[in-house]
């Protein structure tokens, strides 16, 4: 039907008939001459249609936005002054000899190359925007670095296993999707949050290293880096320590963003405590990009006359922490407020500062509504800690512990981007040593910070029953310019130590029987020391493909309300479907 791809017709086809097949991405009427720019996948080519060539000028004359045409035509050199340097065919145009209208279009809802669409019609019409130069390039860099991943591991002596969709609940800390099972009535199958359990299993069955690149299913609150289905690198080894593990995976994402990026990853990675990156970015995930670190000042406040400061101070579980902002003290009153309200999302109740105007007039030059609360060896100690200088603002937060991380930290970000601190490039980290476990406030219990199948650190078995609080696991994750874009970690290879993780959350031994006694069984019988990670592959796209939603990097996503616009899911179904599947809707 074609002999080429409009967007590669370029110098080297002049003076040769070739016939293209593609949309009309702009027809122009320029009094007597018909151009047309046409598309397809590769890129724009320029149509010229003369009205000598009576048959082809009267079929030009019909053709609108987005027609679908077969053109057969004479590569010829674009006139002086015409080339566009943008374009691959930038230098030539196709004098037409022959049009056929393959197919006709409606108006489209919006033109491909309009940049401000509001994302609800792009998502009613996805099939369209689709069509859009981005979203072609966006879907075809996620194929690449697919290909690229499974190279790579193949390359290490990876296997890919398929593992089931329709199963039992494997959690990773979200809600289910549950499917009905027609056969057997008043009974689920759960949709995987991951395939964590099966991964594990075939580490049991001896195939010593398993990868999938997977879709994943949680039902949660989403965000822009959420979707409730996503991809996951799924990925797990035998007799790998924690940190051989980390090293290949490194290796993986280099070799990745280093043939597939402009800007270069550099191995090693930095490996971080979680409890430094608490301290010093308030978040488990930090940015290095931004060249800001907080300042603890908990010790220091548990006397100072400011309420809410000691009291934050003396309250277990509660932390006083600033945040220096360099040239700060330009911010406008305005532009205060606006922060304060910012640090309110996350449960912040105030946000305090002190203004640095001249250090050597000691407490004349510095500004603040709080200065009256504080001694003058209390503000010592902070202008030390905190290292400013004349023309700094410093930020305080004081609260329980989770309001003060998480305000000051998001706020940290925040303010980098509005003072244009962000550093240029990719800022990788692995955070490791994370707790066992953290505190579900709601329910008053422990909850596994990872997934309930993470090793506890060596010698620390015994805390899961003393002091479940203290226990750090052999998980790590994988930080990169703020997104956690991996995670994985060490199992539990033991049945005695999976039972004591169990206990600890306070699943009872029917209760783990009843969900977990497969892998219970299956630890008895010679499993490995094992252990692997799972990376979010939409998240890694989106970092590459610089865009800020991970729906940009999903060919059909849903919304943030778990809906697909286009198909219009999930929806209602018959009562005929309902019955057979044994449910009546309350
Ligand atoms: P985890 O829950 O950390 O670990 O998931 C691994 C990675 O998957 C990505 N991710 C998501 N991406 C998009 N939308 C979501 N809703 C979503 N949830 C997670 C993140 C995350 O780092 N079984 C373990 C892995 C392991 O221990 O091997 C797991 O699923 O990038
Ligand atoms: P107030 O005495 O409530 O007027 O507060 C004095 C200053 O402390 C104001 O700048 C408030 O924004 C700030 N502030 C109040 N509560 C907190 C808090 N929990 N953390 C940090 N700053 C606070």
């Amino acid at each position: 039907m074609r002999t080429n791809y409009c967007g590669l017709i370029d110098t080297q086809y002049l003076n040769r008939t070739v016939t293209l097949c593609g949309w009309v991405h702009r027809r122009r009427d320029h009094g007597g001459v018909i151009f047309i720019d046409m598309r397809d996948r590769e890129g724009l080519v320029q149509i010229v249609c003369d009205p000598d060539n009576i048959s082809a000028f009267q079929i030009a004359e019909k053709i609108r936005n987005e027609f679908v045409l077969k053109i057969t035509g004479l590569v010829r050199h674009r006139p002086q002054g015409t080339i566009n340097t943008n374009l691959t065919s930038g230098e030539i145009e196709v004098l037409t000899k022959s049009i056929e209208i393959l197919n006709t279009s409606l108006t489209p809802p919006f033109m491909m190359d309009d940049e401000h669409l509001s994302e609800t019609v792009r998502l009613e019409h996805r099939y369209l925007d689709l069509r859009r130069p981005q979203m072609q390039k966006n879907l075809r860099l996620r194929y690449k670095v697919t290909m690229e991943i499974r190279k790579f591991l193949d390359q290490k002596g990876f296997i890919d296993v398929e593992t089931p969709v329709l199963t039992k609940s494997t959690p990773e800390g979200a809600r289910d999707y549950l499917v009905s099972s027609r056969i057997n009535a008043g009974q689920f199958f759960a949709l995987p949050q991951s395939p964590q359990l099966f991964k594990q299993l075939l580490m049991v069955s001896g195939f010593d290293r398993y990868y999938q690149i997977t879709k994943c299913f949680r039902d949660e609150d989403l965000r822009a880096d959420r979707q409730p289905e996503f991809t996951q690198i799924d990925i797990e080894t035998s007799f790998l320590k924690a940190s051989e593990i980390m090293t290949l995976m490194e290796e993986m994402i280099c070799n990745l963003f280093n043939s597939k990026s402009q800007i270069q990853i550099q191995a090693p990675f930095p490996r971080m405590p979680f409890s430094e990156a608490m301290l010093k970015y308030g978040s488990d995930k930090p940015d290095l990009r931004v060249p800001l670190i907080l300042t603890e000042l908990t010790d220091a406040m548990t006397e100072v006359e400011f309420k809410v400061f000691r009291e934050a101070a003396q309250k277990s579980g509660g932390r006083v922490a600033a945040l220096c902002i360099p040239q700060g003290n330009k911010l406008s009153r305005k532009e205060i407020d606006d922060y304060t309200n910012f640090v309110g999302i996350y449960g912040a109740k105030g946000l305090a500062y002190i203004k640095i105007n001249s250090l050597k007039e000691g407490l004349k030059g510095l500004q603040s509504p709080i200065l009256k609360f504080l001694s003058e060896k209390i503000i010592k100690t902070i202008l030390e800690r905190t290292s400013a200088k004349d023309g700094d603002l410093i930020f305080f937060g004081a609260d329980k512990l989770k309001i003060v991380n998480e305000s000051l930290g998001a706020l940290r970000v925040k303010i980098g981007q509005d003072l244009g601190l962000i550093e240029h490039g990719w800022k990788p980290l692995w955070v490791v040593d994370f707790p066992m476990f953290d505190r579900d406030e709601g329910e008053n219990k422990w909850q596994a910070l990872h997934h309930p199948f993470t090793s506890p650190a060596d010698g620390h078995e015994d805390l899961l029953e003393t002091e479940p609080s203290k226990a750090l696991s052999k998980a790590f994750d994988m930080i990169l310019n703020g997104s956690e874009i991996g995670g994985g970690s060490i199992r539990i290879h033991r049945r005695d130590i999976q039972l004591k993780v169990f206990k600890a959350l306070n699943i009872k031994t029917h209760e783990a029987q009843e969900k977990f006694g497969f892998l219970l069984e299956a630890l008895q019988y010679g499993a490995p020391p094992h252990g692997g990670i799972a990376f979010g592959l939409d998240r890694i796209i989106t970092l590459m493909a610089d865009e800020e939603s991970i729906r940009d990097v999903i060919a059909f996503p849903k919304t943030q309300r778990a809906q697909c616009l286009l198909t219009q899911a999930p929806s209602s179904v018959d009562e005929k479907q309902l019955k057979e599947l044994h449910i009546r809707i309350k």
